[in-house]
Formats: C-alpha cells, sequence, structure tokens
C-alpha cells in the first residue's frame, strides 16, 4: 500500500512536471481501490489522463466497485480510465493507445510482486514513458519482498539511461518505501526540484547508488541519531 507522504511526494513530482511544461498522463499497474492513483489524478491538467490496471481478483470481486465508487466520490471519473487487465499480457503500444498524443509523464508500478511480473511492468512502464517521466516503484526495502530491488537492479543494468534519483521513505509496513526512477539527464532536475518541496524531509546521507552522485532519501521522520559524545 501507498502513505500519505509517498502521495504528497508523488503528487509534488507532478506538479513539478506540470510547472516545466512536461506534459503526459498517469498510468498504474495495481490500481486497487484507488488509494495512491486517486491522490495523484488530482495532479493532472487539461487533457491528461489517469490509466489504471487491474486484474481486480484480489483480495475479491468487490475491489472494482470500491473503486469505480472512489473515483465517483473524489470527482475523477472523468479523467479516469480503468482496465480490467493482467499486465503480463499488455504492451505499451495498448496503454498508450487509450489515451493517444501523449506519453506516460508518471507510471506506478504496483502489481503482482514476482520477479517475472516486475520485470515486465518495469519494461512496460520504460517503453511508454514520456523522456522527462518519472517511474515510481512501490515496495521497495518491504521486509517481505527482499528480492524486489534486486530485480530492479538488473533491470537497471539493462536500461543505463534509467537511474534511481529518489527514494520514498516508508511509513510504517503497510505504507511502504518507493523508488522513483528517471532519465539520467532529468536527474539534477528532479532532485533540486523536491529538495526545495521538501525541505525538512531530507535523509542528510542520501542514497548510494554507485552513482557519481547519490540519489535523494525523502523520509517523513529524516533524523540521524548524535554522536556528539563520542567526539
Ligand atoms: C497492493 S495492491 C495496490 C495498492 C494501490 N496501488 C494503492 O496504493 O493503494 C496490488 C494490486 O496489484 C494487482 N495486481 C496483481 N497482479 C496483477 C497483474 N498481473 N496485473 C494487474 N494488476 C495486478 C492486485 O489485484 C492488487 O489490486
Amino acid at each position: 500500500m501507498s502513505s500519505r507522504f509517498a502521495a504528497s511526494v508523488g503528487v509534488a513530482t507532478m506538479l513539478i512536471q506540470s510547472n516545466q511544461s512536461i506534459s503526459g498522463h498517469l498510468a498504474e499497474i495495481g490500481t486497487f481501490a484507488g488509494r495512491y492513483f486517486i491522490a495523484l489524478s488530482h495532479a493532472l491538467i487539461e487533457d491528461e489522463r489517469a490509466i489504471g490496471y487491474d486484474t481486480f481478483s484480489w483480495p475479491g470481486p468487490k475491489v472494482k466497485t470500491k473503486l469505480e465508487e472512489n473515483i465517483a466520490k473524489y470527482g475523477i471519473a472523468s479523467r479516469s480510465i480503468i482496465v480490467a487487465a493482467d499486465s503480463m499480457k499488455l504492451s505499451a503500444k495498448d496503454i498508450l493507445a487509450l489515451a493517444p498524443g501523449k506519453r506516460i509523464r508518471f507510471f506506478h508500478v504496483d502489481g503482482e510482486h514476482t520477479p517475472e511480473h516486475l520485470t515486465n511492468d518495469l519494461t512496460l512502464a520504460a517503453e511508454a514513458l514520456d523522456e522527462r517521466g518519472v517511474i515510481c516503484l512501490d515496495d521497495m526495502l518491504h521486509a517481505g519482498y527482499p528480492t524486489l530491488p534486486i530485480i530492479v537492479h538488473e533491470f537497471l543494468k539493462s536500461q543505463p539511461s534509467l537511474r534511481v534519483f529518489c527514494i520514498i521513505d516508508r511509513e510504517d509496513i503497510s505504507a511502504q518505501t518507493k523508488y522513483m526512477i528517471c532519465r539520467e539527464p532529468m536527474f539534477d532536475f528532479y532532485i533540486e526540484h523536491l529538495i526545495k518541496a521538501f525541505p525538512n524531509n531530507i535523509w542528510p546521507l542520501g542514497a548510494d547508488f554507485r552513482y557519481e552522485k547519490k540519489a535523494l532519501v525523502l523520509s517523513p521522520d529524516p533524523k540521524l541519531p548524535s554522536f556528539d559524545d563520542l567526539l
């Protein structure tokens, strides 16, 4: 699941994009009842659309009805395109055909957590992404899914132009850590703007992905222990 803090960082990222004329649609694999999808949909402008995919089979058949009720309740029905589908059977062309004329500027991957699904969903996201867009991955560094970041690193090795520019720290075990990924020329851009947007949430040591520069870590509680008594 997604935290309130991660939703605020996602929305801020989309506002930063709009302010720099980076336009495109929002897409999500694993829409569930719409918690992250609806929050981020509110940052869309003009003719941009929110495209959501889910199998709607977990935990039971009522989840699609719940999503539709939530979409109506929060006033985003006219922008939303919801498709019941298995992401393994999709292509980037299928996704882009739903709202032609724009690519995806924010792609949230939150579907099945097997290596095959994550690799498939990452590939779809990278292929459908606007060149200045962002891929956001849920449940990274989750105690229940310790191999997911390994899959991401394998994928990134095959796509050297993509970089993790920000880790959004978890709120609790059900509202987990996310990675945000962009193309290398946008790495500094997103970090600089997010630092300005979240000055009280920067964990000072950053994230070491072995790039020449560390990625940003944003945390709801970015404290560092004090070692002053050891100096
Ligand atoms: C943890 S939930 C997503 C939570 C949601 N993104 C949020 O932040 O509230 C994971 C979702 O992925 C969906 N899912 C699992 N496998 C899928 C697949 N192969 N294709 C599409 N959706 C899938 C599940 O049905 C489930 O609704």
